[in-house]
């Protein structure tokens, strides 16, 4: 067994107790890259996407010559939001709900409404507040850190193993969204191991070899690879990267999972799906159907998993060498960043 992975796991405190979830929030959501939309969903100059990530307000917005740009979903007058979570599109300039100050879309302060005289007011000292923000073959990423190494040095194990799959040829069809009752690592640790497959479910595992299941981690990336069974059109890569992205990769198309964490003890899936343009209707909603069910599968013993790590009786437990050295590396990861 590899000596620098830890096989005891996170005791269960560390599951529930809001100050580590704060912790997580500072240490690595605010520091990581995350991945908040696809290009094709700002399209047009005006277009946004607004989301929380793990309760930071974030926008992002198609601005002037195509540029995109990423800001906190802030106003600098007294915190109102510049738009609701979701896609929309805005008349060249963001306008706060609140009281309506308007932002150009590269942020700067444009007019503070009806504001009245104020002696020191200079609206260059408002604009919004500038998040890192990078594209990879169109799935935009943000950064809340300003000091952060680039995207392409985070991801370049996935771009190396993804060069082959036609990622720019798939579109934007769906997104799902699933509210699941555990702590985010609770489900990020199921993604990251195969080995709960055949006992959880029943149908990927008659689609896919479980027995042939291979997690190969290649920091901060962890990939799956699950050859299927004869004649099943289900397997694929799966990819993780930390830390709460999912890109399953498939043969007609590829499924990003945002694993979003809404408090200590609630985590919100948001799927978005991009299929082959020319795949037929009733494949794709066979597909979708499919991957559904998979995930309340995972929903359901997430959830009693979490439930259990709350009843007081479980402590720490062992990870698996041959199956789990994904929650392994994550769990090593975590206790270094709450440190
Ligand atoms: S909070 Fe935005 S205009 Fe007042
Ligand atoms: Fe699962």
């Amino acid at each position: 067994m590899n000596q620098m992975l830890a096989p005891e796991t996170l005791p269960a405190r560390l599951y529930s107790a809001p100050e580590v979830y704060e912790a997580e929030r500072r240490n690595i959501f605010a520091k990581s890259w995350l991945l908040v939309a696809h290009e094709s969903q700002i399209r047009v100059q005006g277009e946004y996407v607004a989301t929380a990530a793990a309760g930071y307000p974030i926008i992002v917005v198609r601005g002037e010559n195509g540029k995109i740009h990423a800001f906190h979903n802030v106003c600098r007058h007294r915190a109102g939001p510049l738009a609701d979570d979701g896609h929309g599109k805005c008349e060249g300039q963001l306008v706060c709900r609140y009281h309506g100050w308007r932002y150009a879309l590269d942020g700067r302060l444009a007019s503070a409404r009806d504001f009245g005289p104020a002696a020191g007011f200079d609206p260059r000292d408002f604009s919004l507040l500038p998040l890192k923000c990078e594209s990879w073959r169109g799935f935009v990423f943000i950064n809340m850190d300003k000091d952060a190494a680039p995207l392409s040095k985070t991801l370049a194990p996935l771009d190396a193993k993804t060069k082959q799959i036609p990622l720019e040829g798939f579109v934007y069809t769906r997104q799902t969204t699933h509210d699941i009752a555990c702590n985010w690592k609770t489900y990020v640790e199921n993604y990251l191991e195969g080995y709960h497959i055949p006992l959880v479910h029943p149908f990927l595992n008659s689609a896919v070899d479980a027995t042939k299941y291979e997690v190969d981690l290649s920091a901060p990336i962890v990939f799956h690879h699950a050859p299927p069974r004869d004649g099943s059109p289900v397997g694929g890569l799966w990819a993780w990267a930390w830390p709460c992205l999912g890109v399953n990769m498939y043969s007609d198309g590829v499924l990003i999972e945002l694993m979003w964490p809404l408090s200590a003890t609630h985590t919100r899936l948001d799927y978005l799906y991009f299929f082959h343009e020319g795949i037929e209707r009733a494949v794709m909603e066979r597909n979708i159907a499919a991957s559904e069910i998979t995930t309340d599968e995972d929903k359901r013993i997430c959830e009693s998993v979490q439930r259990n790590l709350d009843a007081g009786i479980y402590s720490t437990g062992r990870l698996s060498p041959k199956h789990e050295i994904g929650v392994s590396w994550f769990q090593k990861e975590v206790k270094r960043a709450l440190e």
